[in-house]
């Protein structure tokens, strides 16, 4: 699924000459106008995305503003975030928390992780970020005794959704979010046609995430319509 993510944006890329991937319009350029996530840093990282052409893998401004406006009314104070990338999502979320909050990021990438670190650590936020670089699957294990989080954010390889699930049903509390980004796995989960292949395994398995989310006997929910679709569970 690693793979086919940068397959899937190189393609993208090819066919909108390296801009935004993400699908963007004139009613997202005026809500990010009016509502933007201003800092150096995060426009920093946005550039170096775009010039290594993976803009737009990372979460749009509209959703990072939506993830801080979260983490303050759910007086959100410990998040781990599976999927750093540049480390983007990582600094909108940290600029959210309280003094004494803590996000772990964790991606597989030591290259990413090593832009992420370079950004991250010239802001003001640093200290309240950790980098755990590796396969998610066994750093989520070393970030046991830290729990329970009060926000899971998943971002990483779709096929591994429903682990990351319930990696974090274990580990957060009533009242915990746990939030997923692409839950319309680029559109084909509802017979939408970017002309981007996915996996039937990746299929079955976003549904069956997504569907656990729905389920209102454990969670508050939404799947929100942004351009990759945004599920956001409050556990019960
Ligand atoms: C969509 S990007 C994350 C974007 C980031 N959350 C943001 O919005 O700025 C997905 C990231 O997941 C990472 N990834 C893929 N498979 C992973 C795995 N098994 N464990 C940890 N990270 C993984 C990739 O290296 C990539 O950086």
């Amino acid at each position: 699924m690693y793979e086919f993510t940068y397959r899937f944006y190189e393609k993208k890329n090819q066919l909108k000459s390296g801009v935004n991937v993400r699908q963007s319009n004139k009613k997202e350029e005026y809500i990010v106008k009016n509502f933007p996530c201003q800092d150096p840093i995060l426009t920093e990282i946005k550039h170096s995305l775009y010039e290594d052409r993976m803009d737009g893998i990372q979460i749009g401004e509209i959703e990072a503003r939506f993830l801080q406006f979260l983490i303050k009314t759910h007086g959100v104070r410990s998040i781990v975030e599976i999927g750093t990338l540049y480390g983007f999502s990582t600094l909108a979320m940290a600029q959210a928390l309280p003094e004494n909050g803590k996000i772990y990021s964790l991606d597989l990438s030591p290259k990413h992780h090593e832009k992420a670190h370079f950004f991250l650590q010239k802001s003001p936020h640093w200290p309240r970020i950790e980098l755990l670089t590796g396969d998610a699957k066994q750093s989520l294990s070393g970030l046991e005794e830290k729990g329970p989080f009060d926000l899971v954010f998943i971002d990483a390889d779709k096929s591994s959704y429903l682990h990351y699930l319930d990696w974090a049903e274990q580990h957060t509390r009533t009242g915990s979010l746990i939030i997923g980004d692409n839950t319309l796995l680029f559109d084909t989960l509802w017979g939408g046609d970017r002309g981007i292949e996915v996996s039937p395994q990746s299929q079955k398995v976003m549904t069956e995430f997504n569907r656990r989310l729905a389920d209102q006997q454990n969670y508050n929910s939404v799947l929100i319509p942004t351009a990759e679709g945004l599920t956001v569970g409050i556990r019960n």
